[in-house]
């Protein structure tokens, strides 16, 4: 059977004084993935491996990580010889490759991020989909961008990140949304990201181009 050599960058911040690497030969074969090897590992040889999955398909983003540095999800990503895995950056870490992802998702229930039960009479004449609603629904919720954008820092309450960014595009572009995203956007620091655009989604998600940069084009036009 083949084989290939990975080091994961485990870390317990209740007993270690810094993350450190451990090397595993995991089996391979064609077409096999960072998740079946992280399986593996868990099943075979370390139980204590602490990693998340659901769908094992991209579509649950639960199995996001870094793999040589890159955020992507575990269950799309080859699997090759060498590689060095970690959790993702930005966000802090609950054990190995989980991180305590509260800090986003409290954020989120601030913003009040639904729309609220209608009168059939108050519906919008026509409800149409636009493009970019379209593509920004396909946001997985991984938070692998936030580990690409350069400002994000889960302790500055001031600054929502791309995630952030994204949902709150998602409803703008909502006609029977009520509540003024881009004054939230503005108020989470969207403007910060006008020279940056470093953002990135391991699916292809147009964070930039679809929610970012439509944001800071409304924010940009009240400014006084
Ligand atoms: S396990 Fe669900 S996206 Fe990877």
């Amino acid at each position: 059977m083949d084989t290939v050599t990975i080091e994961v960058i485990r870390y317990d911040p209740t007993q270690d004084a810094e993350p450190r690497p451990q090397r595993f030969v995991v089996p391979t074969e064609k077409g096999a993935t960072v998740q079946q090897a992280l399986m593996h590992i868990y099943e075979e040889q370390d139980s204590s491996l602490a990693f998340r999955c659901g769908c094992r398909y991209r579509y649950c983003g639960l199995c996001a990580l870094e793999v040589d540095d890159k955020p992507c999800l575990a269950c799309l990503t080859p699997l090759k010889d060498g590689q060095v895995l970690k959790p993702l950056r930005h966000l802090p870490v609950l054990r190995d490759l989980v991180l305590d992802r509260s800090w986003v998702f409290d954020t989120m229930r601030n913003l009040q991020l639904f729309i609220p039960e209608m009168e059939y009479e108050e519906l919008p004449e026509r409800i149409f989909e636009p493009e970019e609603h379209k593509r920004l629904m396909q946001c997985t919720e991984c938070l692998a961008c936030l580990a690409t954008c350069p400002y994000y820092d889960y302790r500055d309450a001031s600054f929502g990140g791309t995630y952030t960014f994204v949902k709150l595009a998602q409803l703008h572009f909502d006609p029977r949304d009520q509540t003024d995203r881009v004054a939230q956007a503005r108020k989470l620091g969207v403007e910060r990201c006008a020279a940056c655009r470093k953002c990135q989604c391991p699916l292809g998600v147009p964070a930039w181009k679809s929610a970012t940069s439509v944001l800071l084009k409304h924010a940009s036009s009240r400014r006084d």
